[in-house]
């Protein structure tokens, strides 16, 4: 199963991936992540993204793709993946349809989670996140047992620095005027899945499920 998944900041992308590679047994692909885990370790890369992450902006298209061309490519994505955030502009998409076009594969569906954004606001300001494993949290939607510890690990809860109203506004534009406009790119393959994501993470779960056996 070779998927993408869509959506604004917020709309549950990183939470719904997190089933979905399970339940499916395919490897999970995050430009977001893979930018965070750069940053922990320091590395040119991530020094770089972290300028743009922090004012909301996105990294530019040339950067985010040789990472995924890379990415893409390892020996683990062949059993198949779930691509979440990413592609994220036209050219972008571009790009990774000329990579899976020379890869030989072509993708079975292209999630995209649907929320208003008053409640991305909520979502985005509340959410907590494991500096271990990485599980996410939500003060009020999704609370830990424990406050500011993580149920899987015992790990410390934090906030993303991207996560302040400021910069959260700023990424909800920035996804309006450049990636919005992939939802007609993909709509026109016949392959995108509109999904309600105002539900509860079990039901959007299984919303997901039911579009990818249709
Ligand atoms: P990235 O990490 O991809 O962030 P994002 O797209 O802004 O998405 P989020 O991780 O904020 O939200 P999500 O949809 O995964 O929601 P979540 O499941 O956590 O990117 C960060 C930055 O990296 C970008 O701004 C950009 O700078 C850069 N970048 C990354 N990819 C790039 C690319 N391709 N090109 C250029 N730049 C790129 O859920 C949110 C909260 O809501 C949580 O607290 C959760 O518990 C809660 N929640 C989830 N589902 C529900 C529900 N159903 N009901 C109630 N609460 C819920
Ligand atoms: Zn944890």
């Amino acid at each position: 199963m070779k998927l993408l998944i869509m959506g604004p900041p917020g709309a549950g992308k990183g939470t719904q991936a997190e089933k979905i590679v399970k339940e499916f047994g395919i490897t999970h692909i995050s430009t977001g992540d893979m930018f965070r885990a750069a940053l922990k370790n320091q590395t040119p890369l991530g020094l770089k993204a972290k300028e743009y992450m922090d004012k909301g902006e996105l990294v530019p298209d040339e950067i985010v793709i040789a990472m995924v061309e890379e990415r893409i490519s390892a020996p683990d994505c062949a059993k198949g993946f779930l691509l979440d955030g990413f592609p994220r502009t036209i050219p972008q998409a571009e790009a990774l349809d000329k990579k899976l076009a020379e890869m030989g594969i072509t993708l079975d569906g292209v999630i995209n989670i649907e929320v208003p954004r008053e409640e991305l606001i909520e979502r985005l300001t509340g959410r907590r996140v494991c500096r271990q494993c990485g599980a996410t949290y939500h003060v009020k939607f999704n609370p830990p047992k424990v406050e500011g510890v993580c149920d899987a690990c015992g790990g410390e809860l934090y906030q993303r620095s991207d996560d302040s109203l400021e910069t959260v506004s700023n990424r909800l534009d920035v996804y309006e005027a450049q990636t919005a406009p992939l939802k007609d790119y993909y709509a026109k393959t016949g392959l995108l899945k509109n999904i309600d994501g105002t539900k509860s993470i079990e039901e959007v779960f299984a919303s997901i499920k039911n579009a990818l056996q249709k």
